[in-house]
């Protein structure tokens, strides 16, 4: 029989090293990043339509009674680009805003993503180019200055800038503020701290939507590592970390195990964990505070009336 040459691609590379790196560790772990291949960002949709998961609703709601004062504080011919660019609904709601938007610049790691997003953004607003960009945000975007637009204003909301650290978290916004104009802004959107309960809830979904997005990343590995993974033998967990102000998801081993992936075995003890995602909650206060390290400074922000979620407007100091 004649060797079928395999093909690895680069991606699959990178995604089997960054696995084995998290399962060397102590306190294993995995990138979150990894939980959105095309099943777990539909995983990631049904969560989003949760009764218990109140940021995306909320938010959406909150950006519908604000979106005209976002607008105005924009300006015309503007152009708008957007990290990790989600469904779109957030987006669309902005840009049917603002006054005559010059260009949206969508950075998303998927390309089927990117050609979607430009397609669909294309057809309700014909006048608006759309330039997509193949990055992962977390790098330095590579943004050439002199072939720049002028008015550009970085639009991240979703409550994504909870799953860094704090210290992260305060590079990626200025990171993100060297893609914004001198004069333009980064528009951030976050979950705010609130009751323990209430958080947990949110991670701890009746129907289970949650847990099987949080082993998805399992099953990713046994789909494109060609691993063998028991999922069975994992239960999810999602706990609050009051010094870290962030809720924890980990896969919990339910037995003492042996698991093989690319040749190499990792152990578990019965009960030890895999922490695969933290969602840091912050005080308003608090984020002003991470803001200014960043360099950048709150000029406004909004709330919904239960007080659930949060978005600031933060220009360059
Ligand atoms: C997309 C990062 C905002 O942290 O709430 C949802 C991801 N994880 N349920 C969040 C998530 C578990 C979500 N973010």
């Amino acid at each position: 029989m004649e060797a079928k040459a395999k093909v690895i691609k680069k991606e699959t590379e990178e995604f089997a090293q960054d696995v084995i790196e998290g399962l060397s560790q102590k306190q294993k772990t995995l990138p979150c990043k990894y939980f959105y291949d095309s099943k777990g960002s539909q995983l990631f949709e049904d969560i989003c339509e949760l009764d218990e998961y109140y940021i995306t609703r909320t938010e959406l709601s909150l950006l519908d009674s604000i979106k005209q004062e976002l607008a105005n504080m924009i300006g015309s011919q503007a152009t708008i680009i957007e990290p990790g660019a989600g469904a779109g609904t957030k987006i669309q709601k902005l840009l049917s805003a603002l006054d005559s938007p010059k260009s949206y610049v969508p950075i998303d790691i998927s390309e089927d993503f990117l050609n979607y997003s430009k397609e669909k953004i294309n057809q309700k607003f014909p006048l608006l180019e759309v330039q997509p960009i193949k990055a992962d945000f977390t790098d330095k975007v590579h943004w050439d200055k002199r072939t720049t637009e002028s008015n550009r204003t970085v639009f991240f909301p979703g409550s994504t800038i909870g799953n860094f650290s704090p210290t992260q978290a305060s590079k990626l916004l200025s990171n993100l503020a060297q893609l914004a104009d001198v004069d333009g802004a980064v528009i951030v959107g976050f979950d705010l701290k609130k009751s323990v309960d209430r958080i947990e809830a949110a991670y701890n979904d009746k129907k289970g939507v949650t847990a099987k997005f949080n082993k998805n990343i399992l099953s990713r590995i046994n789909r494109e590592l060609e691993a063998d993974i028991d999922l069975d033998s994992f239960q999810h967990e999602a706990l609050f970390n009051h010094e870290e102000s962030r809720i924890e998801m980990h896969l919990k081993s339910r037995k003492a195990q042996t698991i093989e992936i690319e040749k190499q075995r990792f152990e578990f003890d019965k009960e030890e964990t895999i922490h695969t995602e933290n969602s840091y909650k912050y005080s308003n206060q608090a984020f002003i505070e991470l803001a200014d390290k960043a360099g950048l400074k709150s000029e406004k922000h909004w709330m919904d009336k239960e007080r659930l979620v949060s978005m600031h407007y933060l220009t360059q100091n």
